[in-house]
This record gives structure tokens, sequence and C-alpha cells, in this order.
């Protein structure tokens, strides 16, 4: 009997913001029997690759879903291959001894169990002072872990609308005009009832992010979406063009940067960061598998002029700026939050992560990456530039 159930597989994929309605038809077409006779996912996407191709389905597509959903530690199939679409990669995966008792199998048998090595060659030029989970809202914590997790909130996540309630009224999320935009943009009804479910994602992140700042200080909420408005850090500098193919490259790229983001707190020392950034992951990368399915069609409907556009504005821009955004290599800030157990790598070896991804993203759209080293220096020089021009709060930079 295959593991998962024909119809979960059909109740989550609508919502997701990666959903792909021509894999919807086809699944909802396959007997049960048939389903469940399967034994892996691979025969599964073997026996269903008929019904697949008559609704304009591939296979890949059927195969990264299931496992985005359904593979370790998000469901009961074996840890994902398509990496890409769908993996935890290896590098944020850590040590078993160090897990609390709350811990999931995945975290204390699985895939990251496997790896403590790994983490371990992360953390060696620093002494690491708190461990995974360590720490609750109302728990003792040394001063200076107070500092160093106070500044990660304010320079990191999903803070753009954090009013909830009473105090909500009147404001709108930072991201409504570009949103906007994309719901007008939008080329087809797929595209459209995608946009609408990333949409709706990113405002169940805002939320989840406000509960987390709420319960560790009350006023953080209102004191972060003050400053943002002020000063919009996750768009500062962002030179997005007004096409559907841009806004495409941009989730492929942006909210990638959101998966390794996030992974770096799947193993945090604030528990409930720890908690939620699991779960924000997996979001994640279905925002950045829309980016790649709207950038795959474009190029696919677009041709030579789309692929042009598509290798112009990653070597122009998005490269370098994403490059950058992980922060300077000899940066402060990042080898605290690593002594404090608030994340667990250097900027560097972050980046370099990223770009090894994104190099197999690019190579399966056929579109040629950028080069890492001219790309992070030319990223990093604007970074610096636009240091310089900030006023308000430089102590909060990366
Ligand atoms: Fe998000
Ligand atoms: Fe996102």
């Amino acid at each position: 009997m295959f593991p998962v159930d024909k119809r979960t597989a059909q109740n989550v994929w609508y919502p997701a913001a990666d959903v792909v309605p021509e894999v919807c038809f086809a699944v909802d077409e396959v007997p049960i029997a048939q389903w469940n006779e399967a034994t892996d996912i691979e025969s599964l996407a073997e026996s269903i690759a008929p019904t697949l191709a008559r609704h304009g389905a591939s296979p890949f597509d059927f195969l990264w879903s299931m496992e985005r959903h359904f593979s370790e530690p998000y469901g009961p199939l074996a840890k994902a291959t398509r990496t890409i679409m769908a993996g935890i990669p290896d590098m944020f995966l850590a040590d078993e001894d160090a897990l609390p008792e709350t811990a999931s199998r995945y975290e204390r048998e699985g895939v990251l169990g496997e790896q403590s090595h790994l983490n371990r060659i992360a953390q060696s030029d620093v002494r690491v002072e708190a461990k995974p989970y360590q720490y609750e809202p109302g728990d003792d914590m040394p001063d200076d872990y107070r500092f160093w997790l106070g500044k990660m909130f304010f320079a990191h996540g999903e803070c753009m609308m954090p009013y909830f309630g009473e105090a909500a009224k009147g404001h709108q999320s930072m991201f409504s005009a570009i949103d906007k935009f994309s719901m007008q943009a939008a080329p087809n009804p797929e595209s459209r009832l995608r946009m609408s479910n990333f949409s709706n994602e990113e405002f169940k992140h805002t939320y989840q992010f406000y509960k987390l700042y709420h319960e560790y200080d009350p006023d953080i909420p209102v004191n972060i979406y003050e400053r943002e408005r002020e000063q919009f850090r996750a768009y500062e500098g962002t030179k997005m063009e007004p096409s559907w193919l841009d806004r495409g490259i941009f989730n492929m790229i942006a909210d990638r940067f959101g998966v390794y983001q996030g992974f770096e707190w799947v193993q945090s020392s604030y528990a409930p960061l720890a908690r939620v950034a699991l779960k924000v992951v997996k979001d994640e990368r279905g925002h950045a598998n829309m980016g790649y399915i709207h950038v795959r069609e474009a190029l696919e409907s677009g041709g030579k002029t789309a692929r042009e556009e598509a290798e112009r504005r990653l070597a122009e821009y998005w490269y370098p700026q994403f490059m950058a955004s992980f922060g300077a290599s000899d940066s402060r800030n990042n080898e605290n939050w690593r002594r404090w157990g608030l994340k667990q790598h250097t900027n560097d070896q972050l980046r370099v992560a990223f770009d090894r991804e994104m190099r197999e993203v690019l190579d399966s759209l056929g579109l040629e990456t950028p080069d890492f080293e001219a790309a992070t220096e030319r990223g990093l020089e604007w970074a610096r530039q636009l240091k310089k021009k900030r006023q308000a709060a430089p102590a909060l930079n990366q």
C-alpha cells in the first residue's frame, strides 16, 4: 500500500503556491486501487504517466509535488531527491545528540542525525554557547543572548505587517502593491491561482512571526513595523522591472533566499524560531517553485527574446543582488549569531551553497549562470554603497 493517501495529496496541492492544476486533474482521474499498488513515488509516476500526459502534466512536476509535501520531515516518503524543488540541503542537518525530547523522528533519526560532522565543521571558528531549542520565551537568558536575538528579529524575517487584531486595522501589507501588480500581470488562470495562494501563505508567515515576536515581547511587532515603514529593508535597493518574467525570476531567487535563511533556524537555540522555521521553509520552497514554473512557462512561450531577457536580468541585477544578500564575509553579526546558536553557517558558506543550487536551477531551464565571484563582488559593492547612504541604525545591518 502506498504510504500517502491519494485524497491527502488532492487536498494539499490546491492551496499551495506551486500548485500545478494539470497534475491535480490527472490525479483526480487515477483509481485509488492503482495509486495504492505503487511501492514508491517513482513507480507511481511511471504507472500514471499516460494519465499525466493526457492532462498535459509532466512526471517531473508530479514527482517534486509529491516530494515537497510528503518527504521527511513533512510526510512518510524518503528524503527528497529533487533537491532544487523539494529538498533540505545536507548542510542544514545537525547534531542528533543536541536535540530536545520533543524533536521529531526525522530530526532524531533521519537525515539531520546523519550530518552531524558538517555542523561541527561549520562551527569550528566560534565557540557555540547555546544548544538547539535551548531557550523558551519566559526563560532566563544571558543579556548578550537577548541582545543578539533582538538584533536578529529586527534584521530578518517576516515582519512586513506584524500588527494583528485592533492595531492592524487600516494598515496594508507592505507587499500589497507588488501583489496587485502580480495578479494583473499573471498571464493565465493557473498563474493567477498560484499568486493568490502565494499571498495567502505570506500573510500566514506574517502571522506566525507576529505570534513569535509578541510572545517574546509584546512591543516588538509594533517596533519592527514602524522601523520597516521608515526603511523597508526587504526591498531597499531592489530594482524590479514591471514584467511577468522578472517577477518570476524574483520569486525563483528571492524566495529561495528565504529557504536558505529559514534553514539556518531549523536548529535555532530559540525554540519558537526552530519550530516555526521548518514550516516556513516548506512554504518558501513552494514560492521558489512557483517562480520556477512561471519562468519556465515564459521561456517556453517567449522563445529567444525571453531567454535573453532572463539572462540579462540575472547577470546585471538579480545574481549580484542576491549573492550579496547573505551579507559580508567578515560579518560580526553572523559571528555572534553563530556563537549563540541562532545561525549555523558563515555568510560565505551560505552564499556558496546557494550558488550551487541556483546553478542547477538555471541549468535545468537552459539559462546561463552568471560568474559567482564577479557577481558577489559587484553585489557586495552595491551593499557597501547602500550602507553608506543609510541614515538610520547602521548597527542593524548584516
Ligand atoms: Fe514568507
Ligand atoms: Fe516567500
